[in-house]
């Protein structure tokens, strides 16, 4: 396929068309407003496209996922968080020598500016940690003011990437009242995190291996999976040329809503809100097919995915084997596959291709892991932040102009202003 045809009250418009390295058709509109005077609309973006993008491959029919051409089963399974972090920004897997330096490097960069300590205090103790992220993130910018120039990319990648884990665990710190706890550089990163967020300074603290594993494997999986809400925003405000810290503090920022990121969260409440209640799953299920209850299935249906996500085949597996080695006996499991079994079979879902997506069990391994509820969506913007910094960085290592899409106004015609008095 080579162009498409447009015909607007009868006046016949040819548009190129760009085929993508799994055969993905795109018709060009870019050039259709100044030749017609007409734009397309499309709210959501259902059936646009922002760019063209190597980074990662989904198809949501036959739910496929890959980095950089790599299946997200073989790399949950046999990579870690670090190596897919730079398969993702650089297109390649790392050599041994390129692997040894950045994780040196993310090593070097862990640690904050002691000042940064004193915003913490600001904060109230109750305060929601993705706020605190999304701020702190955004105040690294302060510290690295040179970061609009080309040649500190590099290294600010490697200092967001390093930094997040410290940031995110003095939140959950101050939320309890416990002194932070510095990076220690003989961790490698997944551990180097657990140190942070469960050792206390009067004890020895060594990372369970079980629980650095599914650490991992958790992250990898939350990696990327292109342009998603935040990752747009990401884009979005980069398309700006704002800088890094600014970009990815608004991603985090839209990670936060829970139909998007914020739904692992949501989905744990939900869970425990069902058991509370006493259990009976099936009422639940009722009220989310209800269309005057406004109440949802928290992670269930997702807009790409339309067969299964294949995140949260691996995740459901994980889960049991997880729980299993950790001795954790979580009765909301239970609750999440019973769910998922009566939703699965309901005809409401079955038709409008309603599948549990990657936060239906997250929220569960994560809670058998010790992580609270309200820092599951931070453990999503640990996860996704490779992603968001390789979306970035080809943005800007590309031409690409500013995103401003048009709109159809709705509003009122000319009309004469009239005096307050007059009114
Ligand atoms: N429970 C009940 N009904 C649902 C659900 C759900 N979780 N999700 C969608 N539906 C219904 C809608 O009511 C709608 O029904 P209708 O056609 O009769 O009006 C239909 O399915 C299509 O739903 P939309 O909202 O139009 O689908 P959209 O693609 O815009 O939204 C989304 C996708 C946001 C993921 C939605 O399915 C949802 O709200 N799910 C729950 C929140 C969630 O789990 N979000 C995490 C997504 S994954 C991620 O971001 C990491």
């Amino acid at each position: 396929m080579s162009s498409a045809s447009l015909s607007l009250d009868g006046n016949n418009f040819e548009l190129p068309v760009i085929t993508g390295s799994e055969g993905e058709v795109g018709v060009d509109i870019g050039k259709l407003r100044a030749q017609s005077g007409a734009i397309t609309v499309d709210p959501g973006f259902t059936s646009t496209g922002a760019c063209e993008s190597a980074i990662t491959f989904i198809d949501g029919e036959k739910g496929i996922l890959r980095y950089r051409g790599y299946p997200i089963e073989q790399l949950a399974e046999e990579s870690d968080f670090v190596e897919v972090a730079w398969l993702l920004l650089y297109g390649e897997l790392p050599t041994a020598e390129q692997l040894k330096v950045f994780r040196a490097k993310l090593t070097y960069h862990s640690m904050i500016h002691e000042d940064m300590k004193k915003f913490f205090e600001g904060f109230p103790n109750n305060a929601h940690p993705m706020a605190i992220l999304s701020a702190m993130v955004c105040s690294l910018s302060t510290y690295y003011p040179e970061s609009e120039y080309e040649e500190t990319h590099d290294d600010n990648i490697v200092r967001l990437i390093a930094k997040v884990r410290t940031l995110a665990t003095y939140a959950y710190k101050k939320s309890i009242g416990q002194p932070m706890i510095y990076p220690q550089n003989g961790l490698p990163y997944c551990a180097n995190f657990l140190h942070m967020m469960f050792a206390v300074p009067t004890e020895e603290y060594t990372p369970n291996p079980v629980l650095v594993k599914a650490l991992n494997a958790l992250l990898i999986l939350h990696a990327d999976h292109e342009q998603n809400c935040s990752t747009s925003t990401v884009r979005m405000v980069g398309s700006s040329r704002a800088n890094i810290f600014a970009s990815i503090s608004a991603g985090i920022s839209a990670l936060w809503g829970p139909l998007h990121g914020g739904a692992n969260q949501a989905v744990l409440e939900m869970l425990q809100m069902i058991q509370d209640d006493g259990g009976d799953y099936k009422k639940w299920v009722q009220k989310a097919k209800d269309k005057d209850d406004g109440f949802r299935l928290m992670g269930f249906g997702h807009r790409v995915y339309k067969n299964f996500d294949p995140r949260a085949t691996i995740l459901r597996k994980m889960s049991d084997e997880v729980l299993a080695e950790l001795g954790v006996n979580d009765p909301l499991l239970e609750i999440a596959k019973n769910l998922e079994q009566v939703a699965l079979e309901d005809e409401y879902f079955v038709s409008r291709k309603l599948y549990p997506n990657v936060d239906f069990y997250s929220g569960i391994l994560y809670r058998a892991m010790g992580i609270p509820t309200n820092m599951f969506t931070v453990m999503f913007s640990i996860g996704r932040l490779p992603g968001w910094l390789a979306h970035w960085k080809e943005l800007r290592d590309s031409d690409s102009r500013i995103y401003r899409p048009r709109q159809i106004y709705t509003g009122a015609q000319a009309r004469d202003y009239t005096p307050v008095g007059a009114r």
